[in-house]
């Protein structure tokens, strides 16, 4: 699985380089002009940044700061490709500036191509070797590789030249949980709590501290987070995940639900739950007479949209959005890999029943608690690729608590992880 993307940073601006004698003055843009653009992004304001920047370039259309510029103001809008495009010309206007290689690099990571970030962004060091964000975003681009080995002395170093930066301690908190390091990826995850009180940065710090003593066990993975990761992980998801990773869950769910008698009609309405790019939206063609596919990326959906399966695309939040859908809409909710981000099951049956007819179906999937912490009494923890894997006999008495009626619950293989399978099981149940 990827590993979330990294934001542009909003690095300072380069001086521009003064004209020689022997060249024709160059015409810069206004320096009031440049610094209003840059509060504007600093405030978050890419909209209005961008609006500045395309009268900017009108008489500039060549220059690298407005190009940076503009790659930035795309980005903070959610437009990677558009990032990229114009941060590569900024590049290619001055291609001796580490600024406008780290702002290319770090695009290039939120566009889901973190091979060409790391090249970026080790060519951006290698001109401005103490800057301690690009260090954090290279570190994290290698992490993103499955790299963890190079990655973490680099976030190490990182952490060196700004002891003070919680998005460092947050990237290695990720990094070192990934590795199997739960002590020391919870103590990172404290030192950047201390040190930010952003909601989105301690949402996910705290789900990092999952397990440690004193810490209470979360009961979703953080939205923006899961955003961050499939946003960059959208552009090469279908094809990793079916020709690397071996996945066939929508598949393993429509057998299951067949071997469970409970196939539904051709006409179902269906709901997919974190439908992702639409690849269950496939397989659920032919018995959907209309299929709504909720999911909180909108890179994902935009893969789901031009698809053409689905009838209605929802960008929201599960399990919260079920509650605007109306009682009684749908045959059949579906949901391959996507309990693994929702942990507690109970408010997501709740929802389930009373958006689905009496009489209608689920099909879900979930990771199996590993075998060392297969106690009893836990009905499910968060694994170190920060996934949730659910005790069977908890599901099972948190769909009867919920309304539902269990019909199949059997193991099945979800996909390869570095090489081995995922232990999962697959739960068909039916609405009263
Ligand atoms: C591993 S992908 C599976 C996608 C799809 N179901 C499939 O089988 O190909 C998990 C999907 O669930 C979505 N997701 C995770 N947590 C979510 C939440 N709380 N609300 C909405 N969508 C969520 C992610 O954005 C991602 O697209």
């Amino acid at each position: 699985m990827a590993k979330r993307a990294k934001p542009v940073q909003n690095a300072p601006m380069q001086a521009a380089s003064p004209p020689t004698d022997a060249a024709p003055p160059v015409s810069r843009p206004d320096a009031a002009a440049i610094e209003a653009v840059l509060l504007c992004l600093a405030d978050g304001d890419g909209a209005r940044a961008e609006a500045m920047l395309r009268a900017l370039a009108l008489r500039h259309p060549a220059d690298g700061d407005v190009l940076n510029l503009s790659g930035i103001a795309a980005h903070l809008q959610g437009r990677p490709d558009d990032a990229v495009r114009l941060t590569e010309a900024a590049v290619a206007a001055d291609p001796q500036s580490g600024v406008f290689h780290a702002n290319l690099g770090a695009a290039l990571a939120a566009a889901g191509r973190p091979a060409e970030a790391v090249a970026a962004l080790e060519r951006s060091l290698q001109l401005r070797p103490g800057h301690a964000p690009t260090r954090r975003n290279l570190g994290l681009a290698l992490a993103q590789l499955g790299r963890g080995a190079q990655a973490l002395p680099m976030l190490y170093h990182a952490r060196e030249l700004a002891p003070d930066d919680a998005e460092t301690h947050l990237a290695l908190a990720r990094c070192l949980r990934e590795a199997g390091s739960r002590e020391a990826a919870a103590e990172s995850a404290r030192a950047a709590l201390a040190r930010s009180p952003a909601p989105a940065l301690a949402e996910e710090a705290r789900f990092l501290m999952a397990d440690s003593p004193g810490s209470a066990p979360p009961r979703q993975a953080p939205g923006a987070y899961v955003r961050l990761l499939f946003d960059a992980y959208a552009p090469t998801f279908d094809r990793h995940l079916r020709e690397q990773l071996a996945y066939r869950t929508p598949e393993a769910l429509v057998q299951a639900l067949a071997a469970a008698g409970a196939l539904a009609d051709a006409g179902a309405d269906v709901l997919d739950l974190g439908c992702g790019t639409g690849l269950s939206g496939q397989v659920l063609k032919p018995f959907a007479r209309s299929i709504t596919g909720i999911d909180l990326s909108p890179r994902m959906l935009e893969k789901a949209a031009a698809s053409g399966v689905y009838s209605r695309l929802v960008e929201a939040e599960l399990p919260q959005c079920l509650d605007a859908e109306a009682a009684g809409s749908f045959d059949l909710a579906f949901g391959a890999d996507v309990m693994i981000y929702l942990g507690a099951v109970e408010p997501v049956f709740s929802r389930l029943a009373r958006v689905v007819r009496p009489g209608g179906l689920s099909a879900l999937s979930f990771e199996r608690l590993s075998a060392a912490a297969d106690q009893p009494a836990a009905a499910m923890e968060v694994s170190d690729q920060l996934r949730f894997r659910h005790h069977p006999d908890a599901v099972r008495a948190g769909a009867l608590a919920s309304g539902w009626t269990p019909l199949l619950l059997e193991d099945a293989t979800l996909r390869l992880e570095r090489g081995r399978p995922v232990g999962g099981f697959v739960l068909v149940m039916r609405r009263g």
